[in-house]
């Protein structure tokens, strides 16, 4: 009764919460509101980023099969023809950046997907090389690498002698190994993954021996279900796995599936027979239900998905992501953003077709698809919608504040869903507890199109 109370509550404040259409928020403006580059970027440009550290991204669009939920650019077949003139390009790409931004200091590389794990030890090395070669490592901090169990388990090597090369010779800091359930049936069935739960457990064994800094694991909820009580015992099931395993960092993903981009292969995954997608109120139990027993299990929230054992844990790329930071982003189908002087914000995607992408590299131009500049209010509204995902909170000006959200910020304040406190001209805002329930769909209450 007192969650129906609760997104009764939040609904009258204008919340939705629509499981048809959840986005995970990491990003502002969304994809969608982003408009073809007609112009290529100049030097000129370039020379305005005012930030002195970024964050790159590496897009690796591979993977030995594609998901039946999964919506991120990869190739699942003639990966061996391909690979080869992808890393050209993705060097070529970054040598494009490297010409007006190689005096940034890097912070932090996350190398995404697709999957990595999908490339060679030398494959990876060529890349990091490269970025090392061309732009200001020095202060490097973190080097994420994301796995999948199939791929690790097949390495051609082993598996250790893998992981044992990535620390030592690459220099990755922090694993990420997509598990997304411990029910077999599940992982088959629903998601068709090519793993098992126990092979999953194997992967994790292995990175806990390598001894990374630090390493975590992607789980799912929100999957079609036959009914609610089996839907929430599998999730329960899984949250003790998780109590057993002991890992320092985890991030829940609910599952997202847009009808227009749910079919995969051919298979819709929310038109499996006899199962349903879960109800609003559902998917709240579910996230309750995460919360304690991630509070149970000592875990800290960090960004509402991220759950983590000690601040070592945390992922600086994340902190580059959430707090408007620039991030050079590379590859098929990446984002990036760019801090420009004069108080503009720069966000782009580049192209997600191989075709594309390697002619505007070929002509030495970015391969960038997508663009959106947010200019002064729109940077505002940037910072406090990404900012409500932090738990440090977002610190905004006030003069803005009053100008612009002030309104839904006053609502959601009495409702006990954000916390306010002020700071001379400054407002910090934090999500309440309660507030973090509900992350993504008050990000979603902010947005608003974009200022010409
Ligand atoms: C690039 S994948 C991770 C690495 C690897 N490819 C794998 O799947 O094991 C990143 C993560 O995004 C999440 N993800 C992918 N598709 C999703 C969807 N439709 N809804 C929610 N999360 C999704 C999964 O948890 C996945 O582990
Ligand atoms: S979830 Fe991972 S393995 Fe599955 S298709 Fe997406 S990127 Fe590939």
């Amino acid at each position: 009764m007192e969650r129906d109370q609760l997104i009764s509550k939040f609904r009258k404040l204008g919340g939705v919460i629509d499981p048809n259409d959840y986005g995970f928020v990491f990003f502002y403006p969304p994809f969608t509101w982003l408009e073809t580059l007609r112009e290529p970027l100049t030097p000129a440009f370039f020379s305005r980023v005012e930030d002195q550290e970024a964050a790159i991204y590496v897009h690796i669009p591979f993977c030995y099969h594609e998901c039946s939920y999964c919506y991120f650019t990869k190739f699942s077949r003639n990966i061996d023809k391909i690979k080869a003139g992808y890393i050209t390009h993705l060097k070529e790409d970054l040598k494009l950046y490297a010409k007006f931004l190689s005096n940034k200091k890097i912070k932090a590389i996350y190398f995404g997907g697709g999957t990595p794990s999908i490339l060679a030890i030398d494959e990876v090395r060529q890349i990091q090389l490269t970025i090392n070669s061309l732009f200001d490592t020095n202060q490097l901090q973190e080097i994420t690498f994301e796995c999948s169990p199939e791929t690790l388990l097949v390495q051609k090597e082993s598996i250790d002698f893998y992981l044992n090369r990535l620390k030592d010779d690459i220099g990755v800091t922090r694993i990420s190994l997509g598990v997304q359930s411990f029910n077999d049936d599940i992982l088959e069935s629903i998601l068709g993954r090519k793993h098992s739960a126990d092979q999953a457990k194997q992967g994790i064994g292995a990175i806990k021996k390598a001894n990374f800094r630090t390493f975590n694991i992607d789980l799912m909820y929100g999957f079609p279900q036959k009914d609610f009580k089996s839907a929430k015992d599998a999730l329960k099931a899984d949250l003790e796995v998780l109590d057993s395993l002991k890992l320092p960092s985890i991030t829940f993903y609910q599952l997202w599936g847009k009808k227009d981009r749910d079919v995969v292969l051919n298979k819709p995954i929310w038109q499996l027979e006899e199962y349903d997608r879960p109800k609003p109120e559902e998917i709240i139990n579910f996230r309750q239900l995460i919360l304690q027993s991630m509070n149970d299990s000592g875990y800290n929230q960090w960004m509402r998905d991220w759950f983590i054992k000690e601040e070592k844990d945390k992922l600086l790329y994340n902190t580059f992501l959430f707090n408007s930071r620039t991030v050079i982003g590379t590859g098929l189908s990446a984002y990036g953003y760019l801090n420009i002087s004069g108080d503009n914000g720069y966000a782009y995607l580049n192209h997600s077709g191989l075709e594309e992408y390697y002619k505007l590299i070929d002509n030495e131009k970015l391969p960038l698809n997508k663009v959106g500049t947010l200019k002064g209010p729109n940077r505002q509204l940037r910072n406090l919608i990404l900012g409500f995902k932090r738990e440090d909170g977002v610190e905004i000006d006030k003069e803005w504040i009053d100008t612009c959200s002030g309104d839904k910020l006053e609502k959601l304040t009495k409702g006990g869903f954000i916390n306010k406190s002020v700071m001379n001209n400054k407002i910090l805002i934090k999500l309440t507890e309660k507030g973090r329930l509900f992350a993504d769909e008050i990000c979603r209450l902010f947005f608003e199109p974009l200022q010409s």
